[in-house]
């Protein structure tokens, strides 16, 4: 049986990753060691096939000894530990959910239902670095994949609204208690005057969020209430890195030989959890609709095209009813006034599964 690694399990890609390999009874296939520096050499969890000592993530000596490292410990452990390993001569696969080795030449960024046939040649030619892709580019192929598959896209304009936990559990908890600060100013209003019009109330909340004591460590802003157009550092280009990621690692998944342009705006916002996003696409023919929706249908078994229509968008393109499912829902497709070239749609994903933990999960089932 192999033995494989996991670093950084008790985060919240880790987490989810570990509920995934416990459901599809994935422990059962491998042999599991956890690692951490805080909890070295403590008990680890009891797991089918699982090492009973916590090893330690610094350890070159104790991560050498692994023939697969899966890791969710982000983007400064991988810089710090993974050239110190490779250099010690360790040939085992590394798996990432991090940033850090994505862009490497001898790196391959991992999304089976895109790009299994790169994946598994990789693996037969002695690839040993795999890196999931960032959140909204992976669901964005998911979404898409069908169009691409056929050539179709010229260039897309995604648009997105990224959920509060894509910035980490602490960045969720802000919100959470962004909206208890809003529920509480609410309360006492109404308690002082019950008769309190909408506007003044608004008037309250906005003013409440210049107050020393409003909780915004994090997003360094209020999100509950309000959005924040911009996620991660600026590029020399003007974009956010979010926004810069979604085409040089959309055409490194796709093996694209000329670069398909895909650019927009990233936006967080007030949801828990799912990022969604608005595509613009612009086709390189007119194709009829009804052609549209069965490609994106059909492109794999997760998509759930959304007829457009009010209640059935309300009821299944939401964040609220997409979080913590592996659905990948598509619909508000339609052509634009632009043209019959250029086609609306809009989609979400869990951020948590296809847009981090669930394509690290598949690849490691690969390498088995
Ligand atoms: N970069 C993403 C975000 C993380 O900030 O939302 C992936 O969930």
């Amino acid at each position: 049986m192999q033995k494989v690694g996991v670093v950084g399990w008790r985060g919240m890609v880790g987490s989810v990753l570990m509920d995934r390999f416990k459901i599809e009874n994935d422990f059962s296939k491998f042999e599991t060691f956890l690692f951490s520096t805080s909890l070295n050499g403590e008990h680890a969890p009891e797991i089918t096939n699982g090492h009973r000592k916590i090893l330690d993530s610094d350890s070159i000596d104790e991560l050498s000894e692994m023939d697969i490292i899966v890791t969710c410990q982000g983007g400064d452990y991988t810089k710090a530990i993974h050239p110190k390993l490779r250099k010690s001569g360790w040939s085992g696969v590394w798996i990432d959910a991090a940033s850090a080795l994505r862009m490497e030449e001898d790196a391959i960024i991992v999304l089976d239902p895109i790009n299994r046939g790169a994946i598994e040649a990789g693996l037969n030619s002695g690839t040993k670095d795999f890196a999931g892709g960032n959140c909204t580019v992976s669901l964005m192929l998911m979404a898409l994949g069908g169009l691409f598959k056929e050539n179709l896209i010229e260039w897309v304009s995604s648009m997105t609204y990224q959920a509060a936990s894509g910035a980490g559990a602490k960045s969720m908890l802000e919100l959470l208690e962004q909206m208890q600060f809003f529920g509480d100013k609410f309360l006492r209003s109404k308690q002082n005057n019950a008769a309190i019009g909408a506007l003044d109330l608004e008037k309250i909340m906005n003013t409440s969020m210049q107050e020393d004591n409003f909780p915004n460590d994090r997003f360094g802003g209020a999100l509950g209430l309000s959005l924040l157009p911009w996620i991660d550092t600026k590029m020399e280009s003007g974009q956010s890195k979010e926004e810069w990621k979604a085409q040089v690692e959309a055409n490194k998944i796709l093996q694209s030989k000329n670069t398909i342009p895909i650019d927009g705006t990233c936006v967080r916002v007030g949801a828990l959890r799912c990022h969604s996003q608005a595509f613009t696409i612009k086709l390189n023919k007119s194709v009829a609709i009804k052609t549209v929706e069965e490609l994106i249908r059909e492109s794999n078994p997760w998509v759930e095209l959304v007829e457009n229509d009010k209640q059935k968008t309300l009821d299944m393109l939401t964040p609220a009813c997409t979080s913590g499912t592996l659905k990948i829902p598509v619909g508000r497709v339609r052509h634009m006034s632009m043209g019959d070239d250029f086609v609306n749609a809009f989609s979400v994903g869990d951020q948590l599964l296809w847009g981090a933990a669930e394509p690290l999960r598949r690849t490691l089932l690969m390498c088995l």
